[in-house]
């Protein structure tokens, strides 16, 4: 087991690069599985959950080479299986994303079900719904879901009971090769959305309205190969922004699209750290303590939930109390519990959690329960006197490249250590 040991009170300053978007990648290489062409992705992050995804195309069949660092070559032309290991998809929920690329192209796909995770239940139901409604049969048996269809799927017209992401991102990778037309409506508008359509666009599929609630897609009898690179993560982008705010620090997070970063410029804005923006990167600065905020997590163009636990962990030491609510995820405050343990005076209320900032956090050995969780811990264990020692790292890898590299290099005093006693212990 490996640890971030982490002294607090160090002054961030310098320049961070963000790499590219973990959850614009994931369904963009699922989405390789729509052609027999070659297609090769940059900007891939170094990630775990990217990792996972390479390893679910490959049981399938799937080429996938790293031909130049930080790039894929990606080749589904001999796909021969279309059922998903077990152990993968219980790794990462997205592996739920090779459904419907697998459906429209092959007639079948058979998924595991994704078991329930760290932050809430997260059903799939409009995935299956929306299938379904494109003439798929889905069925539930021995712990997989099977969807198949006789012939190609059909167009229809979708809509969705939430403006879900993954579900959006499935649906409009299983129209692109079915006939006629579909319409999803009330989609999600999220960034990583946008990235998708336009990397099946550069495929030779017609995705038209994807950022907004309507999405139409006409349907082609196949797609091509390309060479495509991801958008930049904005949830790391949007983390190191706290990062230089609750050292009081002076960063500049270069490689950003400020766009996708308005949401959290605001929010950060009203807090009283000063942010200038440029082309493609966004310098944080701040001094003394941020004023209290109220937040409330919503679908994009709202305040990402990716984002709530970090700016919690900056609001635990504001100058009063702020209210932070969560209407995305059920069960989203594993974090709030830790951050206690360093001394935050938070209260959880059902959805929301009242925060009292303190002037002060103190060091303490804290786990991560999540990827989000992790980062909000890193982040207070910057501004905390003394050491603070974070178990559970594996999910940080799962979505930030060498995060504690990049800290260190702005001049975080963070190491990740193994720790050999609990390793003999388990
Ligand atoms: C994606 C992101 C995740 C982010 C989330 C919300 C990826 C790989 N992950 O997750 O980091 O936190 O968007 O921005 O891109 N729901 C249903 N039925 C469904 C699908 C979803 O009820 O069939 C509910 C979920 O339980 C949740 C809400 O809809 O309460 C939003 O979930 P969704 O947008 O689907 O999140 P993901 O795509 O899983």
């Amino acid at each position: 087991m490996e640890t971030f040991v982490i002294r607090g009170g160090r002054r961030l300053e310098g320049t961070v690069t963000i790499d590219g978007a973990k959850n614009a990648i994931l369904p963009i290489l699922a989405a390789c599985l729509l052609t027999d062409k070659e297609i090769v992705i940059g900007a891939v992050p170094e990630l775990r959950d990217v990792y996972t995804i390479a390893e679910v195309l490959e049981s399938l069949g799937v080429r996938v080479r790293t031909d130049l660092p930080g790039s894929l070559t990606v080749q589904a032309d001999d796909v021969d299986r279309y059922a998903a290991p077990h152990d993968l998809v219980r790794r990462m929920r997205a592996s739920f994303l090779v459904m419907g690329p697998l459906l429209t192209r092959f007639g079948q796909a058979r998924i595991p079900l994704p078991g329930g995770c760290a932050i809430g239940s997260r059903p799939i139901d409009l995935h299956l719904k929306g299938f379904e409604a494109m003439g798929a049969t889905v069925a539930v048996e021995q712990g997989y879901i099977s969807a198949t269809s006789r012939g190609r799927l059909h167009g229809n017209r979708i809509y969705l009971d939430i403006p879900s992401v993954g579900a959006t991102e499935n649906l409009m990778m299983a129209a692109v090769l079915a006939e006629g037309v579909t319409v999803i409506e009330n989609a999600a508008e999220e960034p990583e959305v946008v990235d998708l359509a336009n990397f099946l666009g550069s495929m030779g599929a017609q995705v038209h309205g994807a950022g907004t609630r309507v999405v139409r897609i006409d349907g082609v009898d196949q797609l091509g190969g390309t060479r495509y690179v991801a958008i930049p993560d904005r949830i790391e982008a949007g983390t190191f922004m706290v990062a230089a705010a609750i050292s009081q620090g002076d960063v500049v997070v270069s490689n950003v699209i400020i766009d996708h970063l308005k949401p959290v410029v605001a929010k950060l804005r009203e807090m009283g750290v000063e942010i200038t923006e440029d082309s493609t990167s966004v310098r944080v600065t701040a001094t003394g303590r941020p004023y209290p905020v109220d937040v409330k997590t919503l679908p994009y163009p709202g305040f990402p939930t990716d984002m709530q636990a970090q700016v919690m962990a900056l609001l635990t030491v504001s100058s009063g109390t702020s209210v932070v609510t969560e209407t995305v995820f059920e069960n989203r405050f594993m974090h709030v519990d830790e951050l206690c343990r360093m001394g935050a005076h938070i209260g959880v209320e059902g959805r929301s959690a009242i925060v009292r900032g303190v002037s002060v956090l103190s060091g303490a050995p804290v786990i991560a329960t999540d990827l989000r969780a992790g980062a909000a811990l890193v982040l207070a264990g910057l501004a905390a006197v003394g050491e603070t020692e974070l178990n559970g790292i594996q999910h940080i890898d799962r979505g930030y490249v060498h995060f504690e590299r990049k800290l260190a290099g702005l001049g975080a005093d963070i190491v990740r250590r193994q720790d050999a006693l609990r390793g003999v212990a388990e």
